[in-house]
């Protein structure tokens, strides 16, 4: 295999390696990323030595093996330290159980933990566990917690384990976690310069202190589009409405839990946006008064007038030309999908509309995958399947680039425009 053209040559991947069964895999999945250009160097916990020497790797890889947190490298410098600051990605590949727990509580007790902790390269990390052990909640809180960080979850798969029973809980192939490292660089840089404006999650219209009307929006989809977007080199602004994840690492977030509170952050970012993706579930009517008390049992007969929330996209897509963002909206439809889209899309003055199916078989609210089909003014333009949402993020952005590189090309671009009219 040749690395001509992959976007891992010369780049510099630490590859971590823990106490797994799994961990002969790593042997392979090092080799590949040496094949494909890497400069690849091994930081392993004690526990996996005792599955594959350091010997191994240090052949395959040319260079020394850091198995001890307090090694020193030939330089006299911090060997994981030193490791972890000249790296452009970091593979955990087998990630136990054990090390999900420690990235996720911050601990930094061996090589490959403290390697981690230390670096702010990004994190790809390959679980593989007994499946009772990928299912228990104390497992899936720490999954969620590094994807709270920013790290990327290369889901293991299902097949014999070495229990003997058959289930999830399999290191994904090798060849899927290098196309999960190369994909952290193929687009990098793409959106270097721009500013990206994302919503993200449900806004909540509080009834009284303690009560609201909103909608189940997890901002999952939101999120993994910023991240996608932060990836790719912009300068990302989150308006994080009530999201069950937390804002990414490396964008500025900006809160705003009701549709009032979120058209003001998105009125006020939209300017000086080059691209606006509106992936908020806004609440479209709001209480027309909030009880500034809780409002009692004995409320016999209440009732709860409501008013119309303005349409925060529609009046970004009102904006003067030169001002207005490459502007993306989202379409969640129980029904006549492309229908309904359409309309949203020149009624609210879209460049795209990501149209999305709630409810039913394909109800993605909540859930970490999404099936989505994107509409242009022409029609529909896509025709993928149901994917993890950070698939979804990387195949939006693909096509959002292609079509603001053709709506506003280089040459008179608004941020030059925009920066001689500052
Ligand atoms: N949107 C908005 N402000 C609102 C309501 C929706 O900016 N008050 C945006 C959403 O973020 C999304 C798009 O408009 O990008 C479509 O949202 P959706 O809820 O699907 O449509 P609505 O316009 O609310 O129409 P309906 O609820 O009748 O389907």
């Amino acid at each position: 295999m040749s690395d001509e053209g992959s976007p891992l040559a010369g780049r510099r991947v630490v590859v971590g390696v823990s106490g797994s069964i799994a961990a002969y895999k790593a042997v392979s999945l090092v080799r590949l990323l040496a094949e494909r250009g890497a400069v690849v160097d091994v930081a392993m916990t004690t526990a996996a030595t005792a599955f594959v020497t350091p010997l191994t790797f240090a052949s395959l890889t040319h260079r020394p093996v850091v198995s001890e947190v307090m090694a020193l490298d030939p330089d006299e410098q911090i060997a994981h330290v030193e490791l972890a600051e000249g790296a452009d990605a970091i593979v955990l590949a087998p990630a136990t159980a054990n090390l999900l727990a420690e990235l996720a509580a911050g601990l930094a007790g061996n090589a490959v933990t403290a390697m981690a902790l230390a670096s702010r390269a990004p994190v790809i990390v390959a679980p593989a566990m007994d499946a009772g052990m990928w299912t228990h909640p104390a497992t899936l809180r720490n999954v969620e917690t590094l994807r709270g960080f920013g790290h990327i979850i290369v889901e293991p798969e299902v097949g014999a384990l070495a229990s003997g029973l058959t289930g999830v809980g399999r290191l994904a192939e090798s060849d899927t976690i290098v196309a999960a490292v190369e994909s952290l660089f193929a687009h990098a840089g793409e959106l270097e310069g721009l500013h990206v404006v994302v919503s993200a999650g449900g806004t909540r219209e509080p009834i009284d202190p303690v009560r609201f009307l909103g909608n189940r929006s997890s901002g999952k989809m939101g999120v993994a589009i910023a991240e996608a977007a932060r990836d790719r080199g912009a300068t990302v602004t989150l308006v994080a409405g009530s999201m069950s994840v937390p804002a990414p690492r490396g964008v500025t977030a900006v809160e705003a839990t009701t549709a009032a509170a979120m058209r003001t952050a998105v009125l006020r970012s939209a300017p000086s946006a080059d691209i606006l993706v509106m992936a908020a579930a806004v609440a479209d009517f709001a209480p027309k008064r909030t009880s500034n008390s809780k409002i009692k049992r004995d409320g016999a007969g209440l009732q709860i007038d409501l008013v119309a929330n303005p349409d925060i996209v529609a009046e970004v897509g009102e904006m003067a030309d030169g001002v207005r963002p490459f502007l993306i909206g989202f379409a969640a439809e129980t029904d006549d999908l492309e229908a309904n889209a359409l309309s949203k899309l020149r009624d609210k003055g879209l460049d795209l509309i990501v149209g999305n199916r709630v409810g039913g078989p394909f109800d993605a609210i909540g859930s970490e995958d999404n099936k989505v089909t994107v509409f242009g003014a022409e029609g529909p333009l896509t025709d993928w399947p149901m994917l993890p949402k950070r698939q979804v993020a990387e195949r939006l952005w693909d096509l959002i680039v292609d079509r603001y590189r053709a709506a506003r090309p280089p040459a008179g671009s608004r941020r030059s425009t925009r920066a001689r009219r500052r």
